[in-house]
């Protein structure tokens, strides 16, 4: 069993790359999807492959249907090539209602782009046929869906385009793919070699992160020797930076394709152990949160290749800086509005931008790391819990009497958590008066936060 110590080692949210990657003789990629497509296009990464496909695609200001809760980035590509979005509602849960996406067509509608979340599959078949009966493209974005399946067919197999993130999934510096067959993917620029420093340090960093997570120091140690030498004979620091910015589309990267090493690295991986480490890992880490941790999907699908897991929280930043320092990256995603869409209008998306953060369960982390990352998040759950309750009570003891009601208008914390042990905690806390439900405070913060 894997030992942790909080202060030396942080379980990261993207898998790391292991020197056996590099040998041959494993399976490699190439019997499944997009890999084993004839069509596909390799490029640096998927807003490259968006952008290319749809400069391509676009004739004059056409209109594509889009989710009201995405990324950014992946809209930036779209505007870039002049390609104009009208937005459909996205709900709790990550949820598409295919009827409502049907009633957002506009008369200039030519396609619908549709997100399958965290590798969960979004409405696609029935949006597929709706799209063949309409005659409008079914752009399928798998960023975060390599892999997946529905009803044992691989997400980005249904639509007419498939757009995947390559790097997000598997341990690569750069990599992005494009599965269009002849829907407007006919005259797609060849691509240029993109530079090689980002993705070699990329790929120094992402092995010493696999040294450190299993404490071989030896090999940490050589690997830094190597890296010092490299600096000796490539002195320009700038080059070794990365060359990609989250969020950020720069056309100026608009041709670059997939290094070569991501190439070799994608010859060296274990489909069927990815898809199955990443359920068992899922699986594993919802049956230890607790029920403060409400998971965002209910079940997880058979064929499900789940990308991250997924939860609601209040107060994200705060969670996700608590997470860290016991040594768990989570993401805080997504949680900029985008500009392009009008603001109060789609409210649940608005929620998952405020709340939802990923915790990472890829394939590059055992069951005690499972174990590790739902601890700490149950603690950060509970410390949560304890924080609100000793904002309230400082509130509350400035002014020692109190009703419910007016203990209802006044925090807002109390009304959300009307139905938890919050509530129960902080009535507890207080020795009820009268009949009218008011109660006074005298105890102090700090053992209030020990009763709830
Ligand atoms: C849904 C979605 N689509 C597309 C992209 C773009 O992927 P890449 O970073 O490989 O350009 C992202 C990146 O975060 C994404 O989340």
């Amino acid at each position: 069993m894997t030992t942790h110590n909080p202060r030396q080692r942080i379980l990261q949210f993207l898998p790391s790359l292991s020197p056996d990657m590099f040998m041959p003789g494993r399976v490699g990629l190439s019997a499944h999807f997009p890999f084993n497509d004839p069509t596909v296009r390799y490029f640096y990464d998927a807003r490259t492959a968006i952008y290319q496909w749809a400069r391509q695609w676009n004739s004059g200001d056409w209109e594509i249907l889009f989710p009201s809760y995405f990324e950014g980035v992946e809209l930036n590509a779209l505007l870039a090539a002049k390609v104009r979005p009208r937005f459909y509602p996205v709900h709790r849960n990550m949820r598409v209602e295919p009827a409502e996406v049907l009633r957002c067509l506009g008369p200039k509608t030519k396609a619908i782009y549709l997100i399958h979340y965290v590798g969960f599959p979004g409405p696609v078949q029935e949006l597929s046929v709706a799209c063949r009966a309409r005659r409008l493209l079914l752009i399928e974005d798998c960023a975060q869906a390599l892999l997946s399946n529905c009803a044992e067919r691989p997400l980005g197999s249904f639509g007419d385009v498939a757009i995947f993130s390559i790097r997000k999934t598997l341990p690569v510096p750069d990599g992005g793919a494009l599965v269009a067959g002849t829907n407007g993917a006919c005259n797609l620029p060849r691509t240029q070699p993109s530079p090689l420093t980002p993705a070699v340090a990329y790929a120094a960093a992402s092995l010493r992160r696999h040294f450190d997570l299993r404490e071989e120091h030896v090999n940490r140690w050589i690997l830094r020797k190597m890296a010092d030498i490299g600096k000796l004979v490539f002195p320009r620091s700038s080059a070794w930076g990365p060359a990609r910015r989250e969020s950020i589309f720069d056309p100026a990267q608009a041709t670059w394709g997939m290094s070569c090493l991501s190439r070799t690295i994608l010859n060296g991986q274990d489909p069927e152990n990815i898809i199955e480490r990443r359920r068992r890992n899922y699986l594993h880490m919802r049956s230890l949160l607790s029920r403060r941790a409400k998971p965002l999907f209910e079940e997880l699908p058979s064929g499900v290749c789940p990308w991250s897991y997924p939860l609601q929280v209040d107060k994200k930043e705060v969670f996700l800086s608590r997470l860290l320092e016991c040594g768990v990256e989570g993401v805080n995603s997504w949680y900029a509005n985008h500009p392009a869409v009008p603001k109060g209008v789609f409210h649940e998306s608005e929620e998952l931008r405020r709340t939802v953060i990923q915790l990472p369960c890829h394939h590059d982390l055992d069951d005690a790391d499972i174990r590790y990352i739902a601890d700490q998040v149950n603690k950060a759950t509970r410390g949560y819990a304890r924080t609100v309750i000793i904002e309230t009570i400082w509130f509350l003891l400035t002014s020692s009497r109190c009703s419910v009601p007016d203990l209802k208008r006044r925090t807002p914390e109390f009304q959300r958590n009307s139905q938890s042990g919050f509530r129960r905690g902080l009535l507890m806390a207080g020795r009820r008066v009268d009949r009218n439900n008011t109660y006074v405070f005298e105890v102090a913060p700090q053992r209030i936060a020990e009763i709830a």
